[in-house]
């Protein structure tokens, strides 16, 4: 299959570049490498440019007339940032997916695969939320997620375009080759800081909130390695059609997680134990905004996809040390 990835030359597009590649199909990048480091795109077909031009979308297509499906990945995804910045996330985020969905639509390319976000989820008392769980997205970057998701459930409702919606927990680790993994400077999630802290690029990693009401007081994730997510987008590629037969509607949501909850104190427990060492922490409140948390309750991933995750949050946890001490050499920066 040829399968357009936008977004394709960032963390998760790269990685799911990849892993269509070794099952077999042909991405077809679009990226404007507004974040997305341009090594990331390695030598895969490549058009740089922004979502919402119809005019390079229909050439794209036009090019690649065999494109099977998108997968719609592009995006502004700083959550703090877009505390600051909303109008360029719903610009980017709302009014140029708008643009790309409906060009989609009229090139005849109905099938999209979109990345929605677990940031969505209202806190729940034991924590596992399923698709159907309470919302309540709680910045403007969630909030974009949300309105896509609604916008493509609408679409697809009155036109002939189909959309999966993931809902993508919390993706950590690097691709196994270690070509590509999380490029941020200053990485600002929790997997990012402890490398960080292990490699004294910081004096201590710091756990943000220990009065939750979770197990032991600290915030709960559901970590998934990206390579898994990766394969998610390949089976949910490959079973597009199939997905939507089975639940019998035009649009579906799906959560993409590993199904277990993580507590940070867990987490960093874990990485010590992957690192062979100790790693300094400090205690802080919580930052405004910071969600306890949420696991994913996966069986909609394994009853309608029949994928569910393989890989060990030890894996993860590998796999991004590994990409730490390699990420030097291919992105120039530490
Ligand atoms: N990383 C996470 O923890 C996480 C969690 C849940 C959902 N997601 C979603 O997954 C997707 C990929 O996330 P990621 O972590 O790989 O982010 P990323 O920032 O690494 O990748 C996004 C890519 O989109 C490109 N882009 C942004 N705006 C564009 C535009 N208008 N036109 C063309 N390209 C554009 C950027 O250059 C970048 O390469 C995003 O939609 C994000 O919201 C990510």
């Amino acid at each position: 299959m040829k399968v357009l990835v936008t977004g394709g030359a960032g963390y998760i597009g790269s990685t799911t570049a990849k892993a269509l590649e070794q099952a077999g199909h042909t991405p077809v990048i679009l990226d404007s490498l507004l974040t997305g480091p341009r090594v990331f795109v390695r030598d895969r077909i490549f058009y740089e440019g922004d979502i919402a031009d119809r005019g390079l979308v229909e050439r794209v297509v036009e090019e690649h007339p065999d494109i099977d499906a998108t997968i719609h990945m592009a995006a502004r995804i700083v959550v703090p940032e877009s505390v600051e910045k909303p109008y360029e996330y719903y610009r980017d985020n709302v009014a140029k997916s708008l643009e790309l969905f409906d060009q989609l639509q009229q090139l005849g390319k109905p099938r999209v695969l979109f990345s929605s976000s677990a940031s969505l989820y209202a806190m729940v008392e034991d924590f596992e939320v399923t698709e159907e769980s309470p919302l309540d997205p709680a910045s403007p970057y969630a909030r974009t997620k949300r309105m896509m998701e609604q916008v493509l459930t609408d679409m697809a409702a009155a036109t002939d375009l189909r959309a999966i919606i993931l809902r993508y927990f919390n993706p950590i680790g690097s691709d196994p080759d270690l070509d590509s993994g999380i490029y941020a400077r200053e990485p600002s999630h929790v997997l990012g800081q402890l490398v960080m802290a292990a490699q004294g690029l910081k004096d201590a990693f710091t756990i943000t909130g220990t009065e939750h009401p979770t197990r032991d007081g600290t915030g709960i994730r559901d970590y998934i390695h990206v390579w898994d997510l990766a394969q998610a987008h390949v089976v949910a590629v490959e079973k597009f059609d199939e997905a939507l037969a089975k639940v019998d509607a035009p649009s579906t949501i799906i959560n993409v997680g590993t199904g277990d909850g993580v507590t940070v104190r867990e987490l960093v427990k874990a990485f010590e134990e992957v690192f062979g060492q100790e790693v300094p922490v400090r205690e802080a409140p919580p930052r405004p905004g910071d969600a306890v948390g949420a696991f994913a309750n996966v069986d909609k991933a394994r009853d309608v996809l029949g994928w569910t995750s393989s890989l060990t949050i030890q894996d993860a946890i590998g796999s991004a040390l590994a990409w730490g001490r390699k990420r030097k050499s291919i992105l120039g920066y530490d």
